[in-house]
């Protein structure tokens, strides 16, 4: 056999009999980038032209088939040639093109497999149209070709959800034409050679006929718009899918205006922002390096917490030693996980073998000593500072050697908590957030000791829970809720000062959040907030005046905790919520005692508010180093605050308005209350000088 060229630094070729093998190699995940699709564009046109094969394979080197175009090439000025021009080439050759996918071919991978004429997938693969989770459309033909092959109702399926799909049920639909086992390159001879004995059939994309289903085009627009109102890609990938019963030439021309529509949202910057920053926070030196072992874990304490942690690692494989004070405490904190795991089978997140599995992984205990054997321990008791140290000062005298010791505080002092052993250089914060078997943020608090290895195992812990670890330094509520106790308070501000919590919530709603402020403290329990404030004031941490004896309080000192008492800012006994009118009187009697005239106030001024109180406090954060860098800020939000992720976070929301914007606003706003309103020397600085976040995101 020949030995194969080198077309450029990704593509080559080589050649076997009547078989041209293309073979693409552009680590890590062989995204079309223009060097890609430069080369095969030449390799394509030069194969034609000098006749020296029957049949082409394109298969890929390294983990996976082409994941994509290259995500980092959007928003700067295209270089030719397009990925459309070259899919259509291929589609065009006079010599049959195949494809061998193994790995994941998705977005401009899978269009890449479309266009060409037969598709043979490796067990194991995947194949997907992921763009709308990027605020796009598939932009290479996707939504033309795939409805082609396997129609109108699948392909809304496929290209509105996002999900990759197995090869086997690419299979069925007929989006794939065989799913075989092997290498990719021995396949790819094997597939071709089968072309050549007419034992696989070629034929092109393009000359199929989409079957017209207006009725499938009309129920997934309306079911889309209602589900997401927000976002502006699903509404065109409708719009596309619907062109691909025309010509493939004028439903290109659809596809193509309606991804460049996509394209100029700042939908689509905010979601790819979303997207890399996921991948940002574990790409930090305190992230890498030596770990420790994380063959069994201890969990004390069964409450809601602690038997959510349970979940999550009994999810992922680990071992779990469950610690309470009492039977009555251990059995409750089993039913929950039991319950926990029913919950994961019935919404198809695991199978019921594995949830057996999982439950024979949990070892109960009402003993403490039992923790000797377990590389860490993540504490999850009542957040006072006297028990956790009282747990960590046994636990000391319990654990092995090396072992880390987590605690699950939200707020506390990690490096008072540490200093109550004789090994602070094993002890961090291990934040999660509730439900901690759903929520994906895990927030990893660095105390003063802790040992590069004993950080690196809590990031190491993330990925194997399938959360996403951020590194935050120690304060009072570390990232998250340092921010939000801060901008907490400005939604109590808006409401004294003249709007009703339901307008609040209203306003949060459209601007995309899921829930308001006031809804999510129903769900969360409105006692917490209050013994958070309680505590504060004790400890004098919380000298702001204006503050004291809100509306949230009174209403928790009539017993209105939220959702579990029934009644909360809301009222719902019958389902769905409904403002608590006596509410109204509470607020009333808070604003005469305050001496405030209240005001009307319009949803966009509610909107600025909120979100500039949130990104003043954010930018602190970076300032003074509790958050490495803004995205880290950004992807707190994101995976354990339910920020709407099409804005990308607050600080990439923040760059939408600017710093010298933000500036003029808390100017404006310190008028009226120069106590809560200050601006952040971050942000003015960052005024003077023109940086945006991104900018000191690259920076760092
Ligand atoms: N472009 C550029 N870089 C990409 C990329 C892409 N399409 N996909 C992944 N990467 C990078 C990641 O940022 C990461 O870089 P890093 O190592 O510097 O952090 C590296 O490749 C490895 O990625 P992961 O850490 O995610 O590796 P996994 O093995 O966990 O996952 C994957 C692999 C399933 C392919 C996952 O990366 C993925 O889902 N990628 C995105 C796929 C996608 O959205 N494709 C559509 C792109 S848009 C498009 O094609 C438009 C077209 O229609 C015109």
């Amino acid at each position: 056999m020949a030995e194969s060229t080198q077309v450029n630094d990704v593509i080559s070729v080589g050649h076997d009999g009547d078989i041209a093998l293309i073979c693409i190699d552009n680590p890590p995940v062989n995204a079309t980038g223009q060097a890609v699709r430069q080369g095969l564009e030449e390799a394509i046109s030069s194969l034609n032209e000098d006749g020296s094969a029957k049949v082409i394979a394109i298969y890929c080197a390294g983990r996976t088939f082409v994941a994509g175009a290259d995500i980092r090439e959007f928003g700067k000025p295209p270089q030719p040639p397009s990925l459309s021009d070259v899919l259509d080439q291929i589609e065009r050759s006079e010599i049959p093109v195949i494809s061998i996918i193994h790995g994941t071919a998705l977005g401009g991978g899978f269009e890449l497999a479309l266009s060409t004429h037969a598709r043979v997938a490796i067990k194991g693969a995947r194949i997907g149209l992921p763009e709308i989770l990027l605020g796009l459309l598939p932009g290479a033909g996707g939504t033309q070709r795939l409805p082609r092959l396997a129609g109108i109702p699948w392909s809304l399926d496929v290209i509105l959800s996002g999900r990759q799909v197995k090869a086997e049920e690419a299979l069925e639909k007929g989006a794939v034409d065989r799913v075989t086992e092997g290498e990719p390159r021995a396949v790819a001879l094997a597939a071709a050679q089968d072309v050549l004995d007419g034992k696989l059939a070629t034929r092109r994309t393009a000359e199929l006929k989409t079957e017209a289903n207006q009725k499938a085009l009309d129920d997934t627009l309306a079911m889309v718009t209602k589900k997401n109102p927000h976002l502006f890609s699903p509404g065109k990938c409708v719009e596309a899918i619907a062109a691909s019963t025309l010509p493939l030439d004028e439903g290109m021309k659809v596809e193509r205006a309606c991804f460049i529509a996509c394209m100029e949202t700042p939908q689509r910057s905010g979601l790819i922002h979303a997207f890399f920053g996921e991948r940002a926070v574990s790409n930090i030196p305190e992230a890498k390096g030596d770990t420790r072992p994380l063959a069994k874990v201890g969990v004390i304490g069964g409450g809601t917490m602690g038997s959510g942690i349970t979940t999550s690692c009994l999810m992922a494989g680990i071992p779990v030693r469950l610690i309470e004070v009492a039977q009555d405490g251990l059995d409750r904190g089993v039913a929950t996980i039991t319950k926990n795991l029913d919950g994961a089978v019935s919404r198809g997140k695991m199978s019921s073998d594995k949830r057996d599995a999982a439950l024979a992984m949990l070892e109960p205990s009402i003993a403490m000593e039992d923790l000797a054997d377990v590389d860490l321990v993540i504490e999850a008791v009542f957040e006072k500072m006297e028990i956790k140290k009282e747990i960590f000062g046994k636990l000391d005298t319990i654990c092995k050697e090396g072992a880390i010791l987590a605690s699950n505080t939200s707020y506390l002092d990690i490096n008072k908590i540490a200093d109550m052993t004789n090994r602070p250089q094993d002890v961090l914060g291990l934040h999660f957030f509730s439900p901690a078997h759903v929520m994906r943020l895990l927030e990893i608090v660095q105390g003063a000791k802790t040992a590069p290895d004993a950080l690196a195992t809590g990031f190491q812990l993330a990925k194997k829970l399938g959360k996403v670890g951020v590194l935050a330094q120690v304060c009072d509520g570390f990232i998250g809720n340092r921010i939000l106790g801060h901008y907490g308070k400005v939604a109590a501000y808006i409401v004294q000062d003249g709007a009703s919590p339901q307008q609040v919530d209203d306003a949060l709603e459209a601007f995309g959040f899921a829930m308001g402020p006031h809804k999510v403290g129903d769900l969360a329990g409105l006692d917490i907030g209050y013994m958070t404030r309680q505590r504060k004031k004790e400890e004098g941490l919380d000298p702001d005046e204006r503050y004291g004896g809100t509306l949230a309080d009174k209403i928790c000192e009539k017993g209105w905790y939220g959702r579990k008492t029934g009644k909360g800012y809301y009222l719902y006994e019958t389902g769905a919520p409904i403002p608590n009118p006596e509410v109204e009187t509470l607020l009333a009697e808070t604003r005469a005692e305050l001496g405030i005239e209240p005001k009307a106030m319009s949803d966009q001024d509610i909107v600025d508010r909120y979100m500039t109180a949130m990104i003043s406090e954010a930018a602190r954060v970076v300032e003074d180093g509790t958050a490495k860098r803004p995205v880290d800020v950004d992807m707190v939000f994101l995976f354990g605050y339910g920020f709407p992720r099409f804005r990308g976070g607050p600080l990439h929301y923040a760059d939408t308005i600017g710093a010298a914007e933000l500036v003029a606003r808390i100017e404006t706003y310190a008028k009226e209350d120069p106590h809560y309103w200050q601006v952040p020397e971050l942000l003015r600085k960052m005024a003077a000088d023109g940086r945006t976040f991104a900018d000191l995101n690259k920076e760092s």
